[in-house]
């Protein structure tokens, strides 16, 4: 059996605020079928709706302190990177050893990650890092970044309709018409994509913007209108056909095509990224005063530094009459949905590495190349190495 001989340790999510857990009933029943020990912390899917009961009946083993759990298992599956636990007074971190696997988001590369990547070198533990699983094909099922990208999109738009001081569809009333809202959703990858069918679904008009122009055209085949940015394909798209950071001349260009646009917005979704560095800023301080008082902007970008200059990393704010919102961790907000996929995600790429009982790391693998991020006391990530790591 796949897992036979493998204690697989599931701890309760301690980043405050976080609702979701990394496993499921459905997943942990897939182990124990397979031949695993789970152990999942008690109440560790409580935010996500799971209760302890439902983890028992899937066969896992309940246990009461996340040190045990850290203790006792092979491989540690968490939705967020090591933080001091408080019920322990002792770092996670610290509670990992030598030899032990470790799947979870680390994000190694962002600079505040810096010192706890250094931590989690020193204690030996092999760890993996879910936002390194690369975007093709064979590794969808395991791609927890996407997963979490489509609830960040959806619930991104639905927070920023909550906030608006208006409707999103057209409204008829007996006092005359009212005009949809205007949305306009920048970067339509996959959170940016699921933002524009969203909206779309509220019965906003919709307008998206992309340098890159398959992007753009996903945007359109949903219903959505789009702008030119002037940016030449050759110099929007970089290695692998992903977007790459723009020289300051065409950012430049870029900013003064979305002007207009934004002026006019009454919502604003932002989700331009550059895989594994800062994201641009392409709605300056000037251009959020020049909006409607009572607009909306939803900073989804937040995580990689924000598309915005006025956005406050992890707050909500109001700008000259327009609310910012730069609430990180959207996914968490939505933990039903997002646990699910995430479980399936973390669950999926577990068993793509277990050989009977054993996690085999074939570092030709560009699946674990380029997700493998401490071995052997060493920071082997490239995206860490290349931070200065
Ligand atoms: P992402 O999260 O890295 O970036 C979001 C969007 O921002 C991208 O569409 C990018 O072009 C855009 N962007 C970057 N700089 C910009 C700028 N200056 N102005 C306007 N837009 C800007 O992208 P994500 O969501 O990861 O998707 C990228 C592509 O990868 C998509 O085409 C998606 O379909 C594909 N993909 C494939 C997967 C697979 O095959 N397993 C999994 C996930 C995504």
């Amino acid at each position: 059996m796949k897992f036979s001989g493998m204690t697989i340790g599931v701890p309760t999510e301690i980043m405050p605020g976080e609702r979701r857990v990394s496993s499921t009933p459905e997943t942990v029943k897939k182990m124990v079928d397979e031949g695993a020990v789970v152990l999942v912390q008690a109440g560790a899917g409580e935010g996500a709706f799971f209760s302890d009961d439902q983890y028992k009946a899937a066969g896992a083993t309940i246990v009461e302190r996340a040190k045990e759990v850290f203790d006792k298992a092979d491989v540690i599956l968490k939705v967020k990177e090591p933080l001091f636990n408080e019920k322990e007074g002792m770092h996670e971190s610290d509670m990992l050893r030598d030899g032990q696997y470790l799947i979870t988001f680390l994000h190694p590369a962002a600079p505040v990650n810096r010192e706890p990547m250094k931590k989690l070198r020193d204690t030996g533990c092999i760890s993996i890092t879910l936002d390194g699983i690369p975007r093709i094909s064979r590794a969808q099922s395991m791609d927890a970044l996407t997963s979490m990208s489509t609830v960040a999109g959806y619930k991104g738009v639905l927070m920023a309709a909550s906030y608006l001081s208006k409707f999103m569809p057209m409204i008829g009333t007996a006092v005359g018409v009212i005009k949809p809202a205007k949305v306009v959703v920048i970067g339509t990858g996959v959170a940016g994509l699921q933002a524009v069918a969203t909206a779309k679904r509220l019965g906003a008009e919709v307008t998206a913007i992309d340098i890159r122009p398959d992007a753009a055209e996903q945007a359109r085949s949903l219903g959505a209108k789009s702008v030119d940015t002037g940016v030449p394909k050759e110099v929007a798209i970089g290695e692998g056909g992903y977007a790459q950071r723009l020289p300051e001349e065409w950012l430049k260009k870029e900013i003064e095509a979305i002007k207009p646009v934004v002026k006019d917005a009454d919502v604003i979704i932002l989700t331009a990224l550059i895989p594994g560095k800062l994201a641009p800023v392409l709605i300056t301080e000037e251009m959020v005063k020049s909006m409607k008082p009572g607009s909306v902007i939803v900073d989804i970008a937040i995580d990689q530094g924000g598309n915005c200059a006025v956005t406050k990393a992890g707050e909500e704010t109001v700008f000259e009459g327009v609310t910012v919102s730069g609430i990180k961790n959207i996914p968490g907000m939505m933990p039903t949905s997002s646990t699910w996929m995430f479980a399936n995600n973390i669950y999926n790429l577990l068993a793509y590495l277990t050989k009977d009982g054993k996690i085999v790391l074939d570092r030709n693998d560009p699946i674990v190349a380029s997700s493998l991020t401490t071995i052997n006391k060493e920071i082997v990530h490239a995206g860490a190495k290349e931070a200065g790591l």
